[in-house]
């Protein structure tokens, strides 16, 4: 999207929120949430609970600014529950995924009634983007104002999370940490660095916009199958140490290999598990190679990859023109997304 109706549209969202603040004491039946998606720098891969969402290990992303999903979410009087997602109607798995965190809003907020509930993205769906994170942390948001609750950050990202884990991030802004916790109440994401801290940039290589085959929440069912999770899980906390310290202390360097490693090691397991999952292709092998090249030639680079075929190469701001130019001549790379650090989902 050309950044000036990018500018105008985000300037439109947050013209409406004084409006939208308004109705707030008035326990409003209708609200609307925008959500940044998330780009995860350690992994969340697996669950020991499937149902709860609650994961196997912690992680840590980051926001991605310019991204976003705008949700409103309307309780009223109809006799079901009702999605649109970019304006197509959507029944089956993935209306009852969303009724099952209107479900949470409404025992919450003790009421009956249905929702009509309408979403948009601006960025393509399904193909290793998070769009499930960005669309469940607006769901979060704009479902429980409409229901009349305000709901701190935590209660949010606990909301979110049941939706889709990653989603749990995109509730704060700016630098994520998603602690696994000890259980439901305490599973759940906080900023450790606000988007101005440091100032990266996701450059993101799309070489599919198609849907995935095998989607994450079957992925992390059989995460556990792999010879390889075990010895992942139990690296975890040191691959999160090192990334939390260098995302405090700016340190690019090591920012670059610890997002490397970790990507790597999830697609590792993922490849091993039964049946085995292969989100890469050709085209996202081949980045790779460049991004070391580059990275030894001295521009500041390091590659993480969702469950998808796209590639998402950090680098600093400054040479995020350079790193975009050199991508879009990638054989296989069909267009490059550049998003800088997000903020925290909210009401508009
Ligand atoms: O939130 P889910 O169920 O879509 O899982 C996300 C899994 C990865 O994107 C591959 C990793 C992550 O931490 O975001």
């Amino acid at each position: 999207m050309p950044e000036k109706r990018e500018s105008a549209i985000i300037a439109a969202l947050f013209s409406a929120k004084t409006t939208v603040l308004q109705v707030k004491t008035m326990k409003p039946s209708s609200a609307t949430a925008i959500s940044h998606p998330n780009i995860a720098l350690i992994k969340y891969w697996g669950n020991r609970n499937n149902v709860l969402r609650l994961p196997s290990n912690g992680s840590i992303s980051m926001n991605l600014d310019g991204l976003f999903t705008r949700t409103t979410v309307t309780f009223n009087k109809t006799p079901e529950d009702t999605l649109l997602i970019n304006d197509h109607p959507i029944s089956g798995k993935g209306l009852e995924r969303v009724s099952s965190i209107l479900n949470l809003v409404r025992e919450m907020a003790n009421i009956h009634d249905r929702a009509e509930v309408s979403s948009a993205n601006n960025f393509p769906s399904g193909a290793g983007i998070a769009s499930s994170a960005a669309a469940f942390a607006a769901l979060a948001v704009a479902a429980s104002r409409a229901a009349g609750l305000t709901l701190s950050e935590a209660q949010l990202s606990r909301l979110a999370r049941r939706g889709s884990g990653s989603a749990a991030r995109s509730i704060p802004g700016g630098f994520v940490e998603w602690q696994m916790g000890t259980g439901d109440e305490n599973s759940i994401a906080f900023s450790i660095a606000a988007p101005e801290h440091w100032n990266l940039t996701d450059c993101v290589a799309v070489i599919s916009a198609a849907h995935k085959k095998t989607g994450s929440t079957e992925g992390h069912a059989i995460a556990g199958t792999s010879p390889l999770q075990n010895a992942r899980l139990a690296d975890t906390p040191r691959r999160l140490d090192i990334c939390r310290q260098a995302i405090l202390g700016k340190d690019f360097e090591t920012l670059a290999h610890i997002i490397e490693l970790d990507s790597d090691i999830m697609h590792s397991v993922m490849m091993t598990s039964n049946p085995p999952l292969m989100y890469w292709q050709a085209a996202t092998v081949q980045i790779f190679h460049q991004v070391r090249e580059w990275r030894a030639g001295g521009l500041p680079v390091g590659y993480t990859v969702d469950a998808g075929a796209n590639v998402h190469v950090i680098c600093l701001a400054e040479y995020a023109k350079e790193v975009e130019k050199r991508l879009r001549e990638l054989p296989g790379v069909r267009d490059v997304l550049v998003a800088g650090v997000g903020g925290a989902a909210q009401t508009v």
